[in-house]
């Protein structure tokens, strides 16, 4: 993509992160006990039994869950993949060791796993989504190529194939791989 800085305003906004996600939810309860006792967070508050506010680092909170009303008929579907919208986002974890772990604690628990592990090319990152109880993907990586200010990198475009999906040809991953994802080349290598 084009980082021409020549459209770019000065005043643009300069965020620091990403912070917080707020996730509208079909039963709290059920999904308050998913976040805590299968991917880890601390509860730091409540409002009522409506809403809940979940941490996983020093934020008050990181995820926010919100009761839809259960006479809304939108509340009734589980998320559908595909869909426009969020497609997955991601808790950090120390290691390849801990995702490994983990995968088999998701497998378990009976937790739906989505794709991985695996290690993207782009970012570097080591991967293993799955399903929470609404059906939106949650992710667990870690490993993320760090990009310090003031850096020289520069960003460039990866040819969209196996070795940008997953460096690791699918080798470690613990479900089939995804119909949309590349597919490994026979003739590659040859
Ligand atoms: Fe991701």
């Amino acid at each position: 993509m084009n980082s021409s800085s020549d459209h770019t305003p000065m005043n643009r906004p300069h965020p620091r992160r990403l912070g917080h996600l707020v996730l509208n939810v079909r039963d709290i309860q059920a999904s308050v006990k998913f976040y805590t006792e299968i991917v880890g967070l601390e509860v730091s508050d409540w409002i009522g039994d409506q809403m809940v506010f979940l941490r996983s680092s020093t934020d008050h909170h990181d995820l926010a869950l919100a009761q839809l009303r259960s006479d809304d008929p939108r509340a009734i579907e589980p998320v559908v993949p595909g869909r426009p919208g969020l497609e997955h986002f991601s808790y950090e974890v120390a290691s390849l060791e801990e995702i490994e772990t983990l995968g088999r604690f998701l497998q378990e628990n009976n937790v739906e796993i989505v794709r991985g592990i695996g290690k993207h090319g782009p970012g570097e990152n080591v991967f293993l989504v799955f399903k929470d109880p609404d059906g939106n993907y949650v992710e667990f990586y870690c490993e993320m190529l760090q990009i310090p200010k003031g850096s020289t990198y520069e960003a460039r475009v990866w040819p969209d194939d196996i070795d940008g999906f997953d460096r690791w040809h699918y080798s470690r991953f613990l479900v089939p791989p995804p119909d949309w994802g590349p597919s490994i080349d026979p003739d590659k290598g040859k």
